[in-house]
């Protein structure tokens, strides 16, 4: 990790729930203390690509790397305090970086 956060990368990350594409193929990086934002409509599977990032969801296909390490599969609690968190409706179950 750099020493000002760290690098995400999403590659062709697939999500279907039952026979519905959430996600599909979709990539992009975010370097460090780089400032995305996802768009989309309602249904769009912003939530669901957020959910396969924190580790709640396991996508189906792709990659998603941390500074180049896997994060599906591993624990959460394992990367979670060198990652910035995602700020929603509901408080973070653990302390945001800066
Ligand atoms: N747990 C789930 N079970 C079944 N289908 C789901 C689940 N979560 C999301 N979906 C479906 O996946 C698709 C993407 O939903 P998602 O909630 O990620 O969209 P969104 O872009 O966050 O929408 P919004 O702008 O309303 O928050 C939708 O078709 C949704 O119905
Ligand atoms: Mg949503």
């Amino acid at each position: 990790m750099s020493s000002r956060g760290a690098s995400l990368e999403i590659r062709n990350v697939d999500l279907s729930f039952g026979g519905i594409a959430a996600i599909k193929g979709v990539s992009f990086e975010a370097r460090a203390s780089e400032l995305l934002a996802m768009v989309g409509p309602n249904g769009a599977g912003k939530t669901a690509m957020l959910n396969c990032i924190n580790g709640i969801y396991r996508p189906d296909a792709g990659e998603i790397l941390l500074d180049g390490r896997n994060i599906p599969g591993s624990r959460c609690t394992r990367w979670s305090s060198s990652a910035s968190g995602v700020r929603s409706s509901t408080p973070s179950s653990f302390p945001i970086s800066p």
